[in-house]
């Protein structure tokens, strides 16, 4: 395959995204920076692009439309960007009593966090098999570890990214396309998520970490072909202390913590 070589990251205008996308700058890793319209995504590519001398481009789109990825796919296609890393980072999180969630909350989660995921993979795959290495980074969440009440569609949509990025990392066994999926803790990178993470008191306070730390331990992760990244040795703790009490008693507890987050967040 011919370079340069891109690496292409959805939500890269804020949070997360956009410290993955300084630190594969870092890396010396030409970018494809994708977000929603008019939030100064451009300024972050060209910030990037001078700092570290790498090509980069920027696209604004909403990914939850559904002819979206589609037409970003094509328009990498017509612009000849030879994408060989997909970083499918963009996703809305939230806490919500189900029964009382407005259908567009409902949708915005299953067309952003699954829907878009799943149709770019599906659509860069072809790309990403032309090269003999090749990476797919979906971005899940702790959340995709346990059905939690209240999160019912965000831990669920991301259960489903857990899911999905193992079968299709096996499907995938003995080519060149590696598949990681990255499933962070707590991190303040908006309004929103500092209340979430306030609302667990000291619990969020102890297994919350930087954007910038989890940035870094996804794309490395994505880069060594690892496949479940989980920042932070104390989620770890979190994983396996949660994972081996009684079923019952998980969603006891998932019910006492997360009604302290749906009380803040839909008062
Ligand atoms: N923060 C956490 O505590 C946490 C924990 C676990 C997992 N995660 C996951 O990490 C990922 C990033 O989260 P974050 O906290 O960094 O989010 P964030 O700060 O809210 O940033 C989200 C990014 O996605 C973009 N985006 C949102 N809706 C979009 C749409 N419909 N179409 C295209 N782009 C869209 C945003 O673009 P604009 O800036 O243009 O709006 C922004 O660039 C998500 O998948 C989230 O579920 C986050």
């Amino acid at each position: 395959m011919k370079e340069p070589f891109y690496t292409l990251i959805t939500g890269a205008s804020s949070g997360i995204g956009k410290s993955m996308a300084w630190y594969c700058g870092s890396l010396g890793m030409n970018l494809i920076l994708v977000s929603l319209p008019e939030e100064g995504l451009g300024q972050v590519a060209q910030e990037i692009e001078e700092k570290y001398k790498v090509k980069t481009a920027f696209y604004e789109t909403d990914l939850s439309v559904l002819a979206s990825p589609q037409a970003l796919f094509d328009w990498t296609q017509q612009n000849h960007f030879n994408v060989n890393s997909l970083i499918n980072n963009a996703g809305v999180a939230g806490a919500s009593v189900f029964e009382s969630s407005d259908i567009k909350y409902i949708d915005d989660r299953i067309l952003l966090n699954i829907r878009a995921l799943v149709v770019l993979s599906r659509l860069y795959l072809p790309i990403l098999r032309l090269h003999e290495k090749s990476y797919i980074l979906n971005v899940g969440s702790m959340a995709a570890f346990w059905p939690i009440p209240y999160k019912s569609l965000y831990s669920s949509s991301k259960a489903f990214v857990l899911y999905f990025s193992k079968s299709l990392r096996s499907e995938l066994k003995g080519t060149g396309v590696s598949v990681t999926v990255l499933c962070p803790n707590g991190v303040r990178t908006n309004g929103a998520t500092n209340v979430r993470i306030n609302s667990h008191g000291k619990v969020g306070r102890l297994t919350e970490l930087s954007a910038e730390r989890v940035a870094r331990a996804g794309v490395d992760g994505m880069l060594k072909r690892k496949f479940v990244i989980i920042p932070g040795r104390i989620n770890w703790l979190v994983l396996i202390i949660g994972k081996i009490l009684p079923p019952p008693i998980q969603q006891k507890l998932l019910v006492r913590e997360f009604m302290k987050e749906v009380r803040v967040t839909c008062a």
